[in-house]
């Protein structure tokens, strides 16, 4: 089934938040932002700004009624800053006119006198300081200490992994409105409906009951709207509430980009220690996570990396720290993998340095250490159904890794201007929120008297197609055609309690709890069928839209039975509760069984650089994936190819820059370079590996948002290879991303 979006997006029909028609007299908001990166504020005059004809109201956090405070996981983000700025492009005020071009006016004539505090954007000096954000955790297997002395070759160094802006095609925005009975409605383009919900409540300090929050679709998210969206969301809805009006906010790309955080930039310091065999006998990290000035999101961020910092490999000795260092940076936040690109490139760039040294190729010491069956992670878990082995056999048996290798050093031995590089990628990602209790969701499910169906989850679509997933599930239940099967937006009224569309779980949580939603529903309908035919509920089946008594069709139709059952006074509607079973995880030992099950896949990239110019071209991706049982291959390609891009951005070309005063250098499009066609790889081939797929996830379909993000990281390692084949004197570094300009100071480095 194709994404039932699809034909909306191009023709232009799909509905955005911008494009939901506002009511009359909506007013707009613009946010007044701070100039500097960490000062006290000594003075703050509007007045000129609220004397501007059109000008109704200058917020402040004087104005609000609640509590100013919008930290999702801890309470230590402001809405609007008070007595200090911690970031450049902090709210400090949000100006409401009659118009967005008088409110933008009006904020220029903001005063605002700071009397400026040293500016911290090195994670490892904001440790040295003192400024975390939360307590450090390690995770640790093993016995460490007592490893390195059984090891035979040990190394150690240095790794840095850049930011990476989200780039949303829509940037943030909100449109909040007064409901009627005290109530507020917001329109939000956030992943994380109850959380705007659940913000704005505290903000307004009004219940949650007061506030619903609308979902229609995101132009995209990537982690970016799981937190961030919600402080344009609950200043629009303050604004709504205490002018009783209707407001508006949309962010402009530029000040989008300024005010709102990226992935978490890593620092970290890496040792590991090898047998002559390759087997990796011990690993040690520390890593300095740069989470910006507010928590956000960086205490699930920074578990996420210890979760994946061994990535798919059984290393019987680690310990791995991770500090959550306070900085004057945007507060940085969720992007696709959430920390567990940032851990896995420790790992690999730790696997890199030791190729290098014993002069074997990276893989075989990747391949040494495959997790296997049972074998135990750093977290308590055991691997089960562990795939890594068999991707990468795959890989290897389809694309001939060998004889690419080789074709590869034939081809760098002609010494022409240009060399080659290849590198392997192994992936093995959890699937689940690691906070357990975020792992459940809900659906409500209305069948209609003319066999029509409405489906609400809390899931929301974001371009990933997890609507069309669903109308998938609903239909396979109900054996009816999907253009029966509505999907309405998603909506805190409708489906409460919500966990973001996160973690690459939206699919799974919400389908499952549609699963079971339906299936009750089908019972039930069963049940009437059987009264009418007068035979027993199990005897009844419903197929293609028609019921079937012991495998042989009756007259009777999905329609007519769903009127029987209206007439009989059977309910036609359904909401279910859904958890994931046997996931639990204990923090005091941090040890536990965090996920459902983990995803697995192995790719490699090929590259071809020009050694004269430093630019280069990914010249082929190949991988195999464990999708399970996919259900829906178009859709899964499609998040497996745009994955794997925006990996290769974030390990090559997108470089986030700041300077020493905390300001945002790479604020635009003209100095912010994302992958686009020409950067594309020549060929992408991806293999999907046969398997059955795991019991929780969806109809067995694994879930597929992140796990190939990391493949890109093999794009990083193959232009190290080829810059090492030009140039044998240099010694590598792991500084992302690998810029055509850092290629080309390394090409000549001596
Ligand atoms: Mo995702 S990075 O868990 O929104």
């Amino acid at each position: 089934m194709n994404n039932l979006d699809a034909i909306g997006h191009v023709t232009g029909k799909s509905v955005y938040l911008d494009d939901i028609p506002v009511l009359k007299n909506c007013l707009n908001g613009f946010v007044f932002c701070s100039p500097s990166a960490h000062g006290t504020i000594t003075s703050l005059d509007v007045s000129a700004a609220l004397s501007l004809p059109g000008v109704q109201k200058v917020f402040t956090w004087k104005d609000i009624p609640g509590k100013n405070d919008i930290g999702g996981i801890i309470p230590d983000e402001m809405l609007f800053a008070q007595d200090e700025v911690h970031f450049m492009g902090q709210p400090v005020a949000l100006v409401v006119a009659n118009d967005e071009r008088t409110a933008r006016k009006a904020a220029k004539l903001i005063k605002i006198e700071i009397s400026e505090l040293e500016v911290i954007t090195d994670p490892r000096l904001a440790r040295e300081k003192g400024l975390l954000l939360i307590p450090s955790r390690t995770f640790r297997m093993g016995d460490i200490s007592g490893a390195w002395s059984g090891c035979d070759h040990i190394f150690e160094g240095r790794v840095e992994s850049g930011a990476q802006e989200h780039l949303y095609i829509e940037t943030q925005g909100a449109y909040a409105h007064p409901s009627g009975n005290g109530g507020i409605k917001i329109h939000s383009s956030t992943q994380g409906p109850t959380l705007v919900q659940k913000v704005a409540a505290r903000v307004l300090s009004i219940p949650m009951n007061h506030i619903e929050v609308d979902v229609t679709r995101l132009g995209g998210a990537f982690g970016g709207k799981e937190d961030q969206a919600t402080g344009v969301a609950v200043m629009a809805a303050l604004a709504a509430y205490m002018l009783d009006r209707p407001v508006k906010i949309t962010l402009h790309r530029g000040d989008d980009m300024r005010m709102t955080g990226k992935r978490h930039p890593y620092s970290s310091d890496v040792k590991i220690g090898l047998t002559k065999d390759l087997r990796i006998k011990a690993f040690q990290a520390v890593l300095y996570q740069n989470g910006g000035a507010a928590a956000d999101l960086s205490p699930a961020i920074m578990e996420r990396t210890l979760f994946h910092s061994t990535n798919a490999y059984f290393i019987p000795n680690t310990e791995v720290t991770v500090h959550s260092c306070k900085t004057n940076l945007p507060p940085n936040t969720a992007f696709r993998g959430f920390g567990a690109p940032q851990g896995m490139f420790v790992i690999e760039a730790a696997i890199a340095m030791a190729a290098r040294e014993m002069k074997v190729p990276a893989r075989l010491i990747q391949q040494a250490n495959f997790l296997k069956e049972n074998d135990e992670f750093q977290y308590g878990q055991k691997a089960k159904d562990v795939n890594i082995g068999k991707c990468y056999a795959a890989l290897e048996k389809s694309f001939d890794i060998e004889n690419i290798e080789k074709e590869i050093s034939d081809f760098n031995a002609k010494k022409t201007i240009y060399r080659k590089g290849m590198a392997v990628m192994p992936v093995c990602f959890g699937v689940s929120f690691t906070n357990t209790s975020m792992n459940q969701a809900r659906a409500l499910v209305h069948i209609y008297q003319d066999g029509s169906i409405g489906i609400s989850t809390g899931a929301v679509e974001m371009g990933q197609g997890v609507n069309t997933k669903l109308i998938q599930v609903a239909a396979r239940v109900f054996s009816v055609s999907p253009d029966r099967i509505k999907i309405e937006t998603t909506n805190t009224s409708r489906v409460a309690n919500t966990s973001p569309t996160a973690a690459s779980s939206g699919a799974d949580l919400n389908g499952n709890a549609l699963l079971i939603a339906c299936n009750k529903l089908l019972e039930r309908l069963k049940s009437v069928a059987a009264a009418v035919v007068n035979c027993s509920p199990g005897e009844i089946e419903i197929r293609d839209e028609k019921v079937f008594i012991n495998g042989t069709p009756t007259e009777i139709t999905w329609e007519k039975l769903v009127t029987t059952a209206f007439l009989g006074r059977v309910s036609l509607s359904e909401q279910s509760h859904y958890a994931t079973p046997k996931i639990w995880f204990d923090k005091s030992k941090e040890k536990g069984q965090p996920f459902a099950y983990h995803v697995y896949g192995t790719a490699v990239i090929i590259v071809r650089l020009d050694c004269l110019r430093g630019t280069y071209k990914i010249e082929k991706v190949q991988m195999v994936h464990d999708f399970g049982n996919s259900l829906n291959p178009a859709i899964d390609m499609g998040q497996m190819e745009g994955g794997i891009m925006q990996g290769i951005g974030w390990m090559t070309m997108e470089e986030v820059l700041f300077n020493k005063e905390g300001r945002m250098l790479t604020d635009s499009l003209s100095t912010y370079k994302v992958p686009d066609i020409y950067s594309a790889p020549g060929e992408l081939v991806c293999q999907a590996l046969e398997t059955e797929g795991p019991e929780p996830a969806i109809f067995k379909s694994k879930a597929i948002g992140e796990p190939p993000f990391m493949y890109g990281i093999a794009a990083f390692f193959a232009l190290q290879n080829a810059v090492k084949a030009f140039n044998p004197e240099w010694e590598p570094d792991f500084d992302t991303p690998l810029t055509p300009e850092k290629i080309l100071m390394r090409l000549y480095a001596r």
